[in-house]
């Protein structure tokens, strides 16, 4: 693999909630592996900020725990974690007083000139008030940026005043709304494969293709989220974003170059051309599920109810839809969209399924001529397949076998596949804004799943229960089915 490690300019990253999970988990081993690669050039500090008593040395040792615990033993340069530490400190912040602000402003001042990067990985009802004291504090210099979390949000209403907030401080050009999905390998790959080679765009429209499938299956429950997760569900956790992201990349009109406004213009206009789903048609091209006790890799797990201890709760853990985008490109193309918890696997997976031949020439008893499909998996075992029908090799007449044309990117590239915050978190520095949301992009997917979900909560219908360990309610198999079609799975 040629592996290139683009420069960037020294830069602070502030890390507003620098003790939660998404710091330990994901940015720190994140900056890590920047670091070992050479990416962070000298001069560079990742600040910590919370509002948690802490010390340097204190911050530094759970630093040093997170990624002992996040980071493979096979990826870990263990010689580099003492010099990364020592870029790494810990300021306490709060962000709803004026304590600690001044200590944050002393330390920054040492680096007015450098590339600016606030990170808020805190809970979006912090956004606002987080910005107010940044701007009252005089830290947005003209290089300062601003990282924010999903959700953005809880209904497009919530969404406009969190943009408008934020946008009293700071401008859209530096604001990076981040969905880490759209730094993902495979699904950057998407681009390439759409518009690096001639093979694919033709057939790219209503006229070949039959169906689109993306599938977000997680095998894991909401284990200690559950307190964000009720208040939000599969709908508003993965499909207005992360899924609906993924679908406007396979969907959008080829953009003129990869610069950010060209790329989200086009994915702005398939968010707009998506036909409403309301209460008219939302019991036949919705199904909402929420699972009950199962077993998950062979053991026993608890029901949603039970590992969030509120019976109560009506919060989906699964979505299955059948979207349509009205346009030239799409009309008559169903776009099947399927995400959950505790599903029988963990597998992210977008599927275009082309139409059947139009005509066979193969004698009765030659096996059925399938139609093509390309299927790219994110995760796990990150590759494209390609399912065409060949001659079954040897004697015995024309026998036609459906078969992968596989590539595998672990198998082909012998190299680490890195992890999207990595790429997204040095685009920031960079200010490349490609692969981040713009304001309207978030709040025209908001304006579609809003009457999804005002539909859901008039009807007051429980979610369907599902087996954890299993692929979700029947009625999401009966969704698909209606059409004549299934969901796809990595055999024929
Ligand atoms: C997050 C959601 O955005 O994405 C989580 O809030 C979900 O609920 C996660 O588990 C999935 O991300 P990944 O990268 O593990 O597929």
């Amino acid at each position: 693999m040629t592996y290139r490690v683009i420069p960037v300019e020294p830069f602070d990253y502030v890390v507003f909630g620098g003790t939660g999970d998404l710091a330990r988990r994901k940015l720190l081993p994140a900056l890590f592996h920047r670091f070992c690669d050479g990416q962070i050039p000298a001069g560079c500090r990742i600040i910590a900020v919370s509002r948690r008593a802490m010390s340097d040395d204190e911050f530094s040792a759970a630093a040093r725990e997170a990624l002992d615990r996040y980071l493979p033993e096979a990826h870990r340069d263990d010689a580099q974690i003492d010099p990364f530490l020592e870029i790494v400190s810990y300021v306490e912040v709060d962000a709803v007083s004026d304590k600690g602000w001044s200590d944050l402003a002393n330390v920054l001042q040492s680096g007015a000139d450098k590339v600016r990067a606030f990170y808020l990985a805190v809970g979006p009802d912090l956004f606002g008030e987080i910005c107010g004291r940044i701007g009252a504090h005089g830290l947005v210099t003209p290089q300062t940026r601003l990282v924010v979390e999903k959700p953005i949000g809880k209904d497009l209403e919530s969404a406009c005043a969190l943009n408008d907030a934020i946008g009293e401080v700071f401008s859209e050009r530096q604001i990076f709304r981040i969905d880490h999905y759209l730094g993902k390998e495979t699904v950057q790959n998407l681009m390439a494969l759409r518009f690096g080679n001639v093979l694919f765009e033709p057939l790219w429209n209503s006229a070949h293709i039959d169906h689109v499938q993306i599938t977000v299956a997680e095998s894991l429950g909401v284990g200690t989220r559950g307190g964000y997760y009720d208040t939000a569900g599969a709908m508003r956790d993965m499909v207005q974003n992360h899924i609906l992201q993924l679908l406007c990349l396979v969907a959008m009109e080829p953009p003129d170059s990869l610069d950010a406004d060209s790329v989200r213009d086009e994915k702005l206009k398939v968010l707009k051309a998506l036909k409403p789903i309301t209460e008219d048609n939302v019991d036949q091209v919705t199904v909402r599920g929420q699972y009950k006790a199962g077993a998950s890799g062979g053991d026993a797990v608890k029901s949603y109810i039970d590992e969030l201890g509120n019976e109560t709760s009506n919060t989906e853990t699964f979505v299955a839809l059948k979207a349509e985008i009205a346009n030239w490109r799409w009309a008559g193309v169903p776009f099947y969209l399927r995400t959950g918890k505790r599903l029988a696997d963990r597998i992210s997976e977008i599927v275009i399924t082309f139409k059947p031949i139009p005509h066979s020439i193969f004698p009765k008893g030659s096996g059925t001529v399938h139609a093509n499909r390309l299927v790219m998996r994110l995760q796990p075992d990150e590759g494209v397949k390609q399912w065409i029908m060949i001659k079954d090799p040897g004697p015995g007449g024309m026998q036609l076998k459906y078969v992968p044309l596989d590539m595998s990117f672990s198998e082909t590239f012998d190299a680490r596949n890195p992890d999207a915050y990595e790429r997204l978190l040095l685009d920031v520095i960079r200010g490349n804004q490609t692969l981040f949301m713009r304001r309207d992009e978030v709040e025209a997917a908001w304006i579609w799943t809003d009457p999804i979900l005002d539909a859901w909560k008039r009807a007051a219908k429980a979610p369907s229960a599902y087996t954890a360990g299993t692929w979700g309610p029947s009625a999401s198999i009966a969704l698909i089915e209606r059409d004549g079609r299934t969901w796809h799975e990595d055999t024929v």
